[in-house]
């Protein structure tokens, strides 16, 4: 047998009653991923066979969102809710006779770790056991089943809190949901469930009690309380946010990047940083960042959607929006803006600036207050400014409209034509000034 004779089957039918939101809960994101991406990319790594997400019913975007990932899961629909036991009932006829290692996951245990998994799936084969169950200790059991062990530390039976006497309520090795099951023997355990406990649900961890009934074995192997953390409630998804958020701190850090107070930087699951960035304090990344080597984001930035490359210096309180793409040793200063807008290699807009639907050529140089007037209120049009073009300080450059290779706009010009290479634009009103008025005018208020 081959270690990828595998299936996942992901429980994602609960609406999460206390996360009290119209949105299913394991469509809520963690690191801007909604939870059951993050387990459909985990369950990757045991390169499933067939990948199976339950889903209730009226969850057609949780239908539409799952399809959008690598693995292209079946959608099983569990038209009642009726527990996680009758969840994977609902999963059979997409598993048809598959008979290989049958991994359930849940969908609001989204930090569960790729190697955990790998690891419980072969610690199940080389065992033979019928049933492995991913076990932790964390610091508060709580609501968590407890899974009842014996002396020689084989799995006896699961217990939910609410159904656990005072004794059993005391064991601190609870479930994390995630089990595998031997394909073979999935169905007539599944056949053997009953709704008879506190909640009138089909538990599937009663398979436990049923495998070792039928003479079969169940083991625990356990992990990290980190990776387990399920999200019931508002409160938990910020903890799995916390803890995710740690996790891509110290991804960042490890492949070489200086993040100056970690703690406030926050990380999108996707955020690629390259080796010899310097990321201050207070930052925040946003979906689809990329940024290379050397670069430095300086602290109260905000990234979306903006590739950065080497060496540039970002901030500090700049604003890259989506399509921003920062060339090479390009500086973006504080509270510039930049959307849909290419800005070449050494090319610089340090103060107080917009642009947006533009191209800055290479060293062009955009002074303080330039705002790219991208919007009429009907349509969006593109400004261009060339390669070592000097914008002046508060040009407001009305689009559609050109600047040439090197050109030069005055202060306070507004540009509305296009302005030829190495030209000198102005547009402003002729300066008027009276000599001695000044002292006049103090003269004339002292007299007051
Ligand atoms: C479950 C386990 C508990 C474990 C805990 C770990 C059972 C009976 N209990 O409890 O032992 O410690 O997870 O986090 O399995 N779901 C469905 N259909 C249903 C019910 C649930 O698809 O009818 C899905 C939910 O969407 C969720 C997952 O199954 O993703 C777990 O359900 P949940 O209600 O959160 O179970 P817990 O009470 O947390
Ligand atoms: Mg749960």
């Amino acid at each position: 047998m081959t270690m990828s004779n595998t299936a996942a089957i992901i429980l994602a039918a609960g609406m999460g009653t206390r996360m009290e939101s119209a949105l299913p809960k394991v469509m809520h994101p963690v690191a801007g991923r909604p939870m059951v991406l993050h387990v459909l990319e985990t369950a990757a790594a045991l390169s499933p066979e067939k990948t199976i997400v339950v889903a209730g019913p009226d969850m057609d975007e949780l239908a539409t969102l799952v399809a959008t990932h690598d693995l292209t899961p079946d959608v099983a629909l569990q038209t009642e809710r009726l527990g996680t036991g009758h969840a994977v009932m609902a999963a059979r006829d997409a598993l048809g006779d598959f008979d290989g290692t049958v991994m359930v996951l849940y969908g609001d245990t989204p930090l569960i770790e790729a190697e955990t998994l790998v690891a419980l799936r072969d610690a199940r084969t080389e065992a033979g056991a019928d049933v492995a169950v991913l076990g932790f200790r964390p610091l508060d059991p709580g609501a968590y089943g407890r899974l009842i062990t014996d002396e020689a530390g084989e799995l006896i039976e699961i217990v939910e809190a609410r159904d656990a006497t005072e004794d059993q309520l005391l064991v601190d090795l609870c479930n994390s949901g995630v089990m595998a099951i031997d394909g073979a023997k999935l169905g007539g355990l599944l056949d053997g469930l009953t709704n008879d406990n506190a909640k009138g649900e089909y538990y599937l961890t009663d398979i436990i009690a049923l495998a070792r009934a039928n003479g079969g074995r169940c083991m625990v192997v356990e992990g990290d309380e980190e990776e387990f953390l399920g999200v019931n409630s508002r409160a938990e998804l910020a903890d799995a946010e916390d803890l995710m958020q740690n996790r891509l701190r110290r991804v960042a850090l490890a492949g070489g990047a200086t993040l100056i107070d970690p703690a406030t930087v926050y990380f999108f699951w996707d955020t690629t940083l390259g080796r010899d960035v310097t990321v201050g304090p207070n930052v925040v990344f946003g979906p689809g960042v990329t940024v290379a080597d050397n670069v430095q984001i300086k602290a109260f930035s905000h990234l979306e959607g903006a590739s950065v490359a080497a060496g540039a210096i970002i901030g500090p309180f700049a604003r890259l929006r989506p399509g921003a793409t920062i060339g090479e040793d390009a500086q973006i200063g504080n509270f510039v803006e930049i959307k849909n807008a290419t800005i070449a290699a050494g090319a610089k807009a340090n103060h107080l600036s917009y642009i947006g639907d533009a191209t800055v050529g290479a060293k062009a140089n955009i002074g303080a207050g330039t705002i790219t007037c991208n919007y009429d209120g009907y349509t969006k049009s593109l400004t261009e400014i060339g390669a070592g073009a000097f914008i002046g300080s508060n040009t407001a450059l009305v689009a559609p409209v050109k600047v040439g290779d090197g050109a030069v706009t005055g202060a306070g010009s507004v540009i509305t034509k296009d302005v030829e290479a190495d030209a000198l634009a102005v547009t402003r009103s002729e300066q008027k000034a009276a000599a001695g008025w000044a002292t006049k005018q103090r003269d004339r208020k002292a007299r007051d």
